[in-house]
Order: structure tokens, then C-alpha cells, then sequence
């Protein structure tokens, strides 16, 4: 059969408010354009992200209730361990409440002020936590990356050239790690090949620099690996993850994205010293090294996403619904970065909206329209994400890019809701000339997207 549907019936549903215009207009003002703002209710379609947002198996469900909920010593931690070690390969499994909680204690323990640490590129959490701790985040992606619509069979690479070129003229004593995002989230959900991996791997123990992934959507990358690079079209996504991982040193994973759980996230490594240090760290303020700030059922649902993320039936429906969206917006002229990515399409708004420049932020404009025009909620990834104040000068910095993200939840919408989405924007793209761009009222000091406000210009 040619129809490729999604792999599973549903059994539980959650109903959606359908708003109207008006309300959703109401709604966008008292949430100052900031779509992070605006309640969950009042949305229809939330693609907002696919972290957390993924609708669990039930088996999943199942787990939830067999979840050992002692504070040391759970059995579900050590179902959650065993799985681990097993997919990966590592020895010291840490589990932490989320991604961002493995990246804080990874980068307290291994990084110092002055210390550089390279990656393909660094999502916005990576990013803040390695500049928390005084240390620069340096992306260095291939340059194919950098163009929205060239096609690259592998376009979250890590350029190697400039990977060596960076420590040899920084020192080794200055890079703690290198890390590799897969897939490229920040440049588009981009996948990385095997060989880029074996090369930087290469680099990194010719120098004696470990190398971490930034794993939450392993599963997916190892899904592009296997359609698009000679040599892997015949081999399992359990081998094609294994041998990913056995380049690594250690890993840091949201639980979020392919564990296929509401909340998690774990930090791995080889490193006895390395793992103790970050375990009292743990202790210190995420929890036991059992739960480590997750509830025992979360655990069980974890080990269980992960095994679930890995099903090729799975993951052939999760790419070819990504691609579905990215192929009709194509066609019908609306410019996304290509080719398209795993778990999202990203818009290029900023060669959509030529008239609003990237201080006006075409990006946010642009998903306040969708916003308007049928309750669909996206995200920007460009300069409100990326973009900071020049410390000196006082001066907008912009992001090389304007996209936004239709992040796509796993095993949350079928495909007429996709459909609706497809109609939605070549609505708003029939429109585009009345788009106008936002200013920035408010602004944190850390990812500022969050909770910055704007006014429509
Ligand atoms: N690394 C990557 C590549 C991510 O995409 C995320 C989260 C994190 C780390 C942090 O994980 O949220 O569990 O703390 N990405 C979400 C997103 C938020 O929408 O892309 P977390």
C-alpha cells in the first residue's frame, strides 16, 4: 500500500475548543503577541512544540501504574537504567527532570569561565546553561545550513574543518566537551549523519576532548541515517542507534522528545569521577540518584517511549506526516527551510515577509497571524529566540535566520488536522502583504522569548 497511516487506534481523546476570531484577537493582545502567554484552552492546534506533547502508548499508561515510587533503590529506576545502558551503551545513567536539568549539572561540573564549548548548534537551553556558567556556546554548522532552501541530505552536520580550526587555535584546556545536536533543532530539526558523527568522534579523541549528544530526538535521527546514507538502508534503528551512540562519550537527553514522555530527562556517561561529581550535584537539587526529580511512573514510561520511539512503523508514519505539511506548503509557494525535518516544519519568514525586517521580527508577526487566522499556535526561531542586546553598544544583535517552527507533537493529531494547518497558512500567505512587524516592550535576561512582550507596529 502507498497510504501510510498513522500506526495506532486511539483510545482516549481530549477535546479542542474551536474559538472564533474575535476571541483569539482578545486572547493575542492580553498575551502581550507573546504566544508562550496565551492559555492552552484558547488554542486549537498547538504546535508549539513536540516536547512533552506527545500522546503516550498504552503501555506507557500501563507502566504508569506499575511505577515503583520508593525514594531509593525503585525497581522502575533500575527497568529505566537497564534500558538505558542497553539502547546507548553508557555505564552512569543519571535521570533528571528535564533536559535542561542534565545540561546544567553536565556543564556545572565540566565547564569553567573562558571555556568554549562547539556544537553543530546549541538549542536555547544548551545555549543558556553553557553561558551560565561563563563559558562561550559556539556554533559551528556546515554551511549548507545556513541557506533555508538548499537541499542537503544532512544539513545538522557540524562542520569538521572548522571544529579543528577552533581547537587548535583555542587549546584544548579551553574546550571541556563538543557537542552534537541530533537532529539539529535550532537549524531546522536537520539530521547528522553517521559519518559526521565518526569524524567529529575522530577529532575528538585525536585532541582528548569528549564528545556529548544532545539526544532528544535520536530515534529520529537515526530514522534519516537509514533512508538517506549508503550503507544503513538494510540495518535496524536499534543498530544505526548503537553504533551513534558508541562514538559518544556520554550523553544528555530530554525524555520529552523521543523517550515520548510528558516530563524527563537524563544525563549519561563513561566517566566514574565525572558521574559522582554530577550525582551530588543531583542530590543537591534535583533528587536521589534513583528518581532524580522524576516520580518512579516516569521512569517506567520513559523506558517504555524509548523502545516505542525506535518502531520503524512508528517512525516512517512521525517522518512522512512531517513531510506531508512540508511538501504542501512547498507546492504551494510558502517558503520553508528544506529539506523537511523531523519533528517540525520551519517557515522562512524572513523570505516571506521581505517587508518586515528582522528588527521588527517577521518571525513573531508571522505566528501571531496564524495565531489569528485559526487558533494555531507555532514558534519563532529567529532573532526574539536568538537575538540579544550588544552588551557594549546597547544594539539589537540579529539571528542569521527568521523561521518559525510548526513543532509536531508525536502520535498527537491525525492527518486532518494537519490538513486544517495547511489551509490556515496559505490563508494567511494570501495575506501576507497586511503583515506588519512587532516591537519588543519587554525582555529577561535569559531566554527573553519566554516572556518578552510586544506591541504590533
Ligand atoms: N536540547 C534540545 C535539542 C531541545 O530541543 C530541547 C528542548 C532541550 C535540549 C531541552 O530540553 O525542554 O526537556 O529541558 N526543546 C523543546 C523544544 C523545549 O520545543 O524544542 P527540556
Amino acid at each position: 500500500m502507498k497510504t501510510i497511516i498513522e500506526p495506532f487506534r486511539i483510545k482516549s481523546v481530549e477535546p479542542i475548543t474551536i474559538s472564533n476570531r474575535a476571541a483569539r484577537e482578545y486572547y493575542l493582545k492580553a498575551a502581550h503577541h507573546n504566544l508562550f502567554l496565551i492559555h492552552s484552552r484558547d488554542v486549537i492546534i498547538d504546535l508549539l512544540t513536540d516536547s512533552g506533547t506527545g500522546a503516550m502508548s498504552s503501555e506507557q499508561w500501563a507502566g504508569i501504574m506499575r511505577g515503583d515510587e520508593s525514594y531509593a533503590g525503585s525497581i522502575s529506576f533500575q527497568r529505566f537504567e537497564r534500558v538505558v545502558q542497553n539502547i546507548w551503551g553508557f555505564e552512569y545513567i543519571i535521570p533528571t527532570h528535564q533536559g535542561r536539568a542534565a545540561e546544567r549539572i553536565l556543564f556545572s561540573v565540566i565547564c569553567k569561565p573562558g571555556d568554549i564549548v562547539p556544537n553543530n548548534t546549541h538549542f536555547d537551553t544548551t545555549r543558556a546553561n553553557v553561558e551560565f556558567q561563563g563559558a562561550e556556546a559556539l556554533d559551528i554548522p556546515i554551511p549548507e545550513s545556513k541557506v533555508p532552501d538548499m537541499y542537503h541530505p544532512f544539513k545538522g552536520n557540524i562542520d569538521t574543518d572548522q571544529l579543528k580550526k577552533v581547537i587548535k587555535k583555542n587549546g584544548i584546556k579551553k574546550i571541556p566537551l563538543i557537542m552534537l545536536t541530533i537532529t539539529n533543532n535550532a537549524r531546522g530539526g536537520q539530521p547528522v549523519s553517521m559519518e559526521n558523527i565518526r569524524e567529529t568522534s575522530e577529532i575528538a579523541k585525536e585532541f582528548g576532548i569528549p564528545l556529548y549528544l544532545d539526544a532528544c530526538r535520536f530515534a529520529e535521527n537515526a530514522w534519516f541515517i537509514k533512508q538517506r546514507e549508503n550503507s544503513y538502508h538494510d540495518k535496524s534503528i536499534k543498530s544505526i542507534v548503537s553504533e551513534m551512540f558508541s562514538y559518544a562519550d556520554g550523553c544528555t537527553m530530554s525524555a520529552k522528545k523521543d523517550g515520548i514522555a510528558n516530563i524527563g530527562g537524563v544525563l549519561c556517561s563513561n566517566d566514574k569521577e565525572l558521574a559522582k561529581k554530577e550525582k551530588d550535584l543531583l542530590i543537591l537539587t534535583e533528587g536521589f540518584p534513583t528518581y532524580g526529580g522524576l516520580a518512579g511512573r516516569d521512569l517506567e514510561a520513559i523506558a517504555i517511549g524509548l523502545g516505542e520511539a525506535m518502531d520503524e512503523d512508528y517512525l516512517q508514519y512521525r517522518i512522512s506526516s512531517t513531510q506531508y505539511l512540508g511538501e504542501h506548503l512547498l507546492k504551494a509557494g510558502v517558503p520553508i527551510l528544506q529539506p523537511p525535518g523531523g519533528h517540525a516544519i520551519y517557515i522562512d519568514a524572513k523570505t516571506m515577509l521581505p517587508d518586515i525586517k528582522p528588527e521588527e521580527f517577521p518571525g513573531q508577526s508571522l505566528i501571531c497571524a496564524l495565531y489569528k487566522e485559526a487558533g494555531i499556535r507555532a514558534t519563532e526561531v529567529g532573532s526574539v529566540m536568538f537575538g540579544k542586546k550588544d552588551k557594549q553598544t546597547g544594539k539589537e544583535i540579529q539571528a542569521d535566520m527568521e523561521l518559525v517552527r510548526l513543532a509536531i507533537p508525536r502520535r498527537t493529531y491525525t492527518q486532518s488536522h494537519i490538513d486544517y494547518v495547511i489551509e490556515a497558512i496559505l490563508q494567511v500567505n494570501e495575506r501576507k502583504e497586511n503583515l506588519r512587524g512587532l516591537k519588543m516592550t519587554y525582555q529577561a535576561e535569559y531566554l527573553r522569548h519566554f516572556s518578552a512582550q510586544f506591541k504590533p507596529l
